[in-house]
């Protein structure tokens, strides 16, 4: 199979196939674009369909087993793909990388404890807060005059200096599409250890980083192994998100160990009999899918800037540097992402309204999912400029 623009460009039908994103009526009418919610709509790789497909015709479906192969392939793709070892004893499954931040939220906090995060941002980072009973602590990102959005560390610090005792981070950020670099990383680390503090680094993004920016791995910062735990999975890299699987990574065994422990206490198991064979297809057999995905998806990053420049000309993209996923400023337009939402519907777009990544520094703001054929997303926009034309 040749994962090349016409593959790409070739996209797949997703109606009838019980997916959140075409046939939920709670999210969809007839006829309306879904732009929202972080999944692709693009044809996953052979190996990952044969590995299924050769697991489904095995006609008994009963508890599975992770082997050492897992890992390895787990290992090996981020040894490969991001120059971070990791050894297999430095990992524990996880079902998720929302259940995981919950999880961690639990393992080392307190009921009633701060947990410092950034807004705007992926809103079940507060919701893994809130919904254990501790509290938001949000230093909201500041925005440059280039409109590219960066960390407030002072006040960073002025919360460790207070009693916040947990920072859950996204890396590369949604929605704001930074990739965070390796300077702005080792202060996050520096922080955290000075004040005694621990790091959850959502990094389930890490893959979809655009030239001339590169991923750095909180893992891979000096410090990092004193502090600092690594949630990932194949989920957004192979578009498989259904399957279910995750893995959390620390170079600090205690902390693995306190994580994987309070998992068992609770329940949390992982390892289901599809995503293991899915998974470990994808981290071995899918480098050309996803190279071509990621060309596919750099394309469309310049089709999108292009696209508003010459229909929605006061929109503000924040720039990509990273993920499949734009963030929106359309406050020339309407200052209210909810009414925005409404005139979007009526024209038949659904993208997710900023104001669920950050209350009052998401107002205004949408977020737009570019991961589908170039023609869908040309749609899109032209479906934008149309309901926010004056
Ligand atoms: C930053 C981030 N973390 C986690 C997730 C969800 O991961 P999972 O499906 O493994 O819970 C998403 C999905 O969009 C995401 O953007």
């Amino acid at each position: 199979m040749i994962y090349d623009r016409a593959f790409f460009d070739a996209g797949i039908s997703r109606v009838g196939t019980r997916c959140e994103k075409w046939d939920d009526p709670a999210y969809r009418k007839a006829d309306d674009l879904p732009m929202w919610v972080a999944d692709w709509d693009f044809q996953c790789a052979q190996p990952i369909v044969d590995a299924l497909k050769n697991r489904a015709a095995h006609p008994c479906y009963g508890y599975p087993c992770a082997d050492d192969n897992d890992r390895a392939a787990f290992c090996g793709f981020w040894e490969r793909r991001h120059q971070v070892r990791i050894l297999p004893e430095q990992t524990v499954m996880m079902p998720c990388v929302v259940t995981g931040l919950r999880q961690a939220v639990l393992t080392f906090t307190q009921p009633g404890d701060g947990v410092l995060i950034m807004t705007p941002l992926y809103a079940p980072f507060s919701s893994a807060i809130t919904r254990s009973g501790r509290t938001v602590v949000d230093v909201p990102l500041l925005k440059g005059e280039d409109a590219r959005y960066n960390i407030d560390f002072d006040a960073v610090e002025k919360q460790l200096e207070k009693d916040v005792r947990m920072i859950l981070f996204c890396n590369p950020h949604n929605p704001v599409s930074r990739a965070w670099e390796a300077e702005e990383l080792r202060r996050i680390v520096d922080m955290a250890n000075a004040y005694g503090a621990l790091i959850v680094s959502d990094e389930i993004h890490a893959d979809f980083v655009y030239q001339p920016r590169r991923f750095v791995s909180m893992l891979s910062v000096p410090g990092a192994e004193k502090c600092a735990l690594m949630f990932t999975a194949a989920s957004k890299t192979f578009n498989i998100p259904g399957l279910q699987q995750a893995m959390a990574v620390s170079f600090n065994a205690d902390l693995l160990g306190r994580l994987s422990d309070h998992m068992e206490t609770q329940g949390v198991t992982s390892g289901n009999v599809f995503a293991l064979p899915a998974t470990q297809a994808a981290y071995t057999a899918c480098d050309d899918w996803l190279d071509g995905m990621l060309s596919y998806l750099d394309e469309s990053r310049k089709i999108l800037a292009d696209s508003f420049a010459a229909l929605l000309p006061e929109a503000v993209v924040t720039p990509i540097e990273a993920t499949a996923l734009s963030w929106i400023d359309l406050r020339a337009y309407d200052a209210h992402s909810d009414s925005i939402d409404t005139k979007l519907r009526e024209k038949h777009l659904v993208l997710n309204r900023g104001t669920i990544f950050g209350k009052e520094n998401g107002d205004g703001y949408m977020r737009l999912n570019f991961a589908c054929p170039h023609a869908t997303l040309r749609e899109g926009i032209r479906r934008l400029a149309d309901a926010l034309k004056r």
